[in-house]
């Protein structure tokens, strides 16, 4: 009778199915939620992962004695933690009771927040107490840099903790004026012991680095209380492009004394407007997704001089034809700005144009090719083109205006490309279609297609 079989294979099915979840359960309980390994393998030795997350653990018991929210930046163990949670690894051999943090690095990086670092002598003490070895690396405060003064002052970058020959870099993160979080490069003093820690095999320092504030989580992993960021693949992709730039300060004061800013009214308000428009530009293509740099005399003002140039009546900003959107000019008109013109088409020599009250946004769309990348630029009444060649370069963040912003890493050939070798001397008269060094003629867009390609509004 179907009936009757139904209920049966139902009641089978109900009855194992509650049996796995039990073995199932057992198994987590006998296996899984043990806290951290057994710290002696079965022939009685440390393995190298019980030593560091011996190490580990130590290092966190110390954290969390001294109220210090550390949290887990090791790219290696966020990556394991990332992959996991895609699919559960292989819990079975060498792996299973530290898997995250047992990275086969012999390092493993935490950040804290240095505003809520003390400077706690009992921490230290604690920390060598238990064996650590510390090397206190310094640099100087750039929240102090400006134009106006020259930071001197010294702050604590980065901590290495050595214990059995593993290292626990601890990367102090600062607030900074663009609503970002900073860290400074690692620099050795010439009386430092290059041979502290394997300094190549750090994830931080090599370069300064610039992130937005991380949203954290408290999770146990291997068995260890440990802060990590809640969005782990969010994280590790700003973390390859983190590397920070400092304005040079120093050059642009140098600049200033020699060229001083224009004070007229005129020059001031243009100044302050540009600061607002690079902020709505900020703003609207971060809710698009959108990576963009300074470029042109935006940029240049930057590398020069640390801020806008007074004469140079627009904002630019360029951005690679790959990360183009099409909802990009409605996101811009519902900020309130208005499409100037509208040049070339995604496939060749984009380039659009908004005004904020009377300052223009220069949006340069660059088009990469074999070594070189290049933008567009066409001439309205003729319907000319032109394009301005660059040597390839990666982006990098700097501050400009209290604003955390990209600009190429390589800002010299950058700026060299577009101004020539005298880039440091001032030139009002500028003629973008014969004045840069890098222009060159691109012949001229077919009167068929200019309804198209050549749009002033
Ligand atoms: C994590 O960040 C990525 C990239 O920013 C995003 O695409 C994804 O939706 C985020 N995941 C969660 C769970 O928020």
């Amino acid at each position: 009778m179907p009936r009757v079989n139904r209920t049966f294979v139902l009641s089978l099915l109900i009855v194992s199915g509650s049996l796995f979840l039990l073995f199932q359960l057992y198994y987590y309980r006998k296996y899984v939620s043990k806290p951290g390994p057994q710290i002696l393998s079965r022939t009685g030795h440390l393995t190298a992962s019980d030593v560091q997350w011996q190490t580990v653990k130590t290092f966190l018991a110390l954290a969390q004695h001294f109220r210090l929210p550390v949290f887990l930046v090791d790219t290696a163990a966020l990556m394991l933690l990332s992959q996991d949670a895609l699919r559960q690894r292989d819990w079975q051999g060498g792996g299973l009771h530290c898997r995250f943090l047992c990275t086969s690095r012999p390092v493993t990086s935490f950040a804290l927040h240095a505003n809520l670092w003390k400077y706690e002598p009992g921490f230290l003490l604690a920390a060598e107490e238990k064996g650590f070895e510390l090397l206190e690396l310094k640099g100087e405060d750039p929240r102090l840099a400006s134009l106006d003064t020259l930071s001197g002052e010294e702050i604590p970058l980065h901590f290495l903790f050595r214990l059995h020959g593993y290292i626990i870099q601890v990367v102090f993160l600062y607030e900074r004026s663009g609503n970002y979080l900073w860290h400074g490069a690692l620099r050795l003093k010439s009386n430092m012991d290059r041979s502290f820690a394997p300094f190549k095999l750090l994830d931080y320092g090599h370069h300064a680095g610039a992130y937005d504030r991380p949203d954290l989580v408290l999770t146990v992993l291997d068995g260890l209380d440990v802060r990590v960021p809640r969005n782990i693949s969010r994280f590790l992709s700003e973390q390859r492009h983190a590397r920070f730039l400092e304005c040079r300060y120093h050059d642009a004061r140098n600049f200033l004394q020699l060229y001083p800013d224009d004070m007229s009214p005129a020059a001031v308000d243009f100044r302050r407007n540009a600061k607002s428009l690079l902020h709505l530009a900020a703003q609207t293509l971060a809710h698009l997704n959108i990576p963009f740099w300074l470029s042109s005399g935006t940029c240049l003002g930057w590398f020069r001089q640390c801020s806008v140039i007074s004469y140079s009546h627009d904002v630019d900003v360029g951005i690679f034809i790959i990360d183009f959107r099409s909802d990009i000019i409605a996101a811009f008109r519902d900020a309130g700005l208005s499409l100037k013109h509208k040049f070339g088409k995604v496939e060749d020599s984009l380039e659009l144009s908004f005004l904020s009250e009377d300052i223009k946004l220069d949006i340069f769309f660059f088009y990469e090719d074999g070594d070189i990348v290049w933008n567009g630029g066409t001439q309205a009444k003729s319907g000319r083109k032109f394009k301005y060649v660059f040597p390839r370069f990666s982006l990098c963040w700097t501050e400009f205006l209290e604003l955390k912003v990209r600009i190429p890493c390589e800002t010299l050939d950058y700026v060299m490309a577009n101004y020539g070798t005298s880039w440091s001397v001032p030139v009002r008269a500028w003629d973008w279609k014969s004045s840069p060094s890098n222009v060159q003629e691109n012949g001229v867009w077919p009167p068929s297609e200019w309804a198209d390609l050549v749009q002033v509004y």
